[in-house]
């Protein structure tokens, strides 16, 4: 992937931060370098992946999902079978070893979905580092049930109640705080955007999940898959995956929340370019030029900006990026309990929707993947709610 000066993907990404975090983001740089140069250290990231977090992931052949869909065989990456319960704790793994490097006594981050918060206090207490968690009040709301795994792994968890009060503010609030704890405090950023060089460390850290989903898919299939599709919130679990098909005649398919038809998180589909979060990107904006609010359903969707890697591959045409609804979500999340046994999360719903509706256009004998990026036990009642207010 074209990756030229510092952290930009053709003209997205930069590291557009205040003043006080440069000798922050002085030392991450070095203390990825160091990461890259070292084999003890990757070393050490593979095995926590394996013994800690449970890699490889199952690539599951989903037969029913198939039937209905009466066209490609669909295979799910099962990322929601890591620990935790989603793709977020390859990230947190490979940035627990270089917040060791920064020489961090504490961590913070923020989270949408929780998953991210939640894979952060885990480690945290594997690892020793105290950790405070900053997440919107709405999404403490709809995803409580992660907010007390997360306190039941000993994180203190901070509600913020300003703008949308979900993912974006959760961000702002805990680069706030950073500036005013710079010395001791290291930033676990949750997704592939934000200043450089998070958007090129996380996506090294979920590499694994499109490498073990290419080799997997080759032993099963004796082939390469038609399309690889991933839902995109702020676009980490499908840059982990399209990497490995980046060089390949496959299809590198996104999906963005629709919402609720009037509002959306589609940063990609209906955004603009700008900076949000500390780089350059397609970012959803007002008349004004400001921040737009965004809508999903999801909380980990809930999201006005996007990795500028995904913005870089949209932009050379190397990824197409389609939309889902938030009922298309839902219909989805149902049809993958029922005919699977399956509970996916509801970001991760948004693309079997839009794989299920893929596949059925395609002959028997192609295979698609969709990347089941995370499990939805914690969308139950999000999920039940939404019916409710069907009715
Ligand atoms: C299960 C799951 N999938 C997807 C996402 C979206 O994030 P990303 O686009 O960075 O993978 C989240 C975010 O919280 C999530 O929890």
């Amino acid at each position: 992937m074209q990756y030229k000066g510092k952290g930009f993907y053709g003209q997205f990404g930069g590291q557009f931060i205040p003043e006080l975090l440069v000798p922050n983001f002085q030392k991450i740089e070095k203390a990825f370098d160091q990461f890259l140069n070292s084999p003890n250290l990757i070393d050490e990231f593979n095995q926590e992946l394996h013994y800690y977090a449970g890699r490889p992931t199952p690539l599951y052949l989903a037969k029913n999902l198939t039937n209905y869909g009466k066209g490609a065989k669909i295979y799910l990456k099962r990322e929601d079978l890591l620990h935790g319960g989603a793709h977020k704790t390859n990230n947190v793994i490979g940035q627990a070893i270089i917040a060791k490097i920064y020489g961090a006594k504490r961590l913070i981050c923020e989270t949408g979905a929780g998953q991210h918060g939640l894979a952060v206090a885990m480690i945290g207490a594997k690892y020793n580092f105290p950790v405070t968690i900053f997440m919107g009040e709405k999404d403490c709301i709809r995803q409580k049930s992660n907010v007390d795994k997360m306190k039941l792994f000993g994180a203190e968890v901070i509600s913020v109640n300003n703008g949308s009060s979900s993912l974006k503010d959760a961000i702002s609030e805990a680069m706030r705080y950073w500036i005013g704890h710079i010395d001791d405090v290291y930033y676990v950023f949750g997704t592939a955007a934000g200043p450089h060089p998070f958007p090129t460390m996380v996506a090294y850290f979920h590499k694994i999940i499109g490498l073990e989903a290419r080799e997997q898919i080759i032993k099963a299939e004796n082939n390469l898959p038609e399309a690889v599709i991933a839902c995109v919130g702020g676009g980490s679990n499908a840059i982990g995956i399209f990497q490995a098909f980046l060089e390949d005649k496959v299809k590198l398919i996104g999906v963005e929340p629709a919402g609720d038809g009037k509002n959306h998180g589609a940063t990609l589909n209906l955004g603009s370019i700008g900076c949000l979060h500390g780089s350059i990107s397609k970012v959803l904006v007002d008349n004004d030029g400001q921040i737009k609010e965004s809508h999903s359903i999801s909380a980990g969707l809930d999201y006005p900006g996007i990795s500028p890697i995904q913005a870089y591959l949209q932009s050379i045409d190397r990824a197409k990026f389609a939309m889902v609804t938030d009922a298309q979500a839902v219909k989805a999340y149902d049809l993958t309990c029922k005919l699977e046994g399956i509970i996916p999360a509801l970001e991760s719903s948004h693309a079997i929707s839009y794989g299920l509706e893929f596949a059925s256009k395609l002959a028997k004998d192609k295979t698609i993947i969709i990347n089941l990026s995370g499990r939805g036990d914690k969308d139950i009642e999000t999920i039940n709610q939404f019916k409710n207010e069907q009715l």
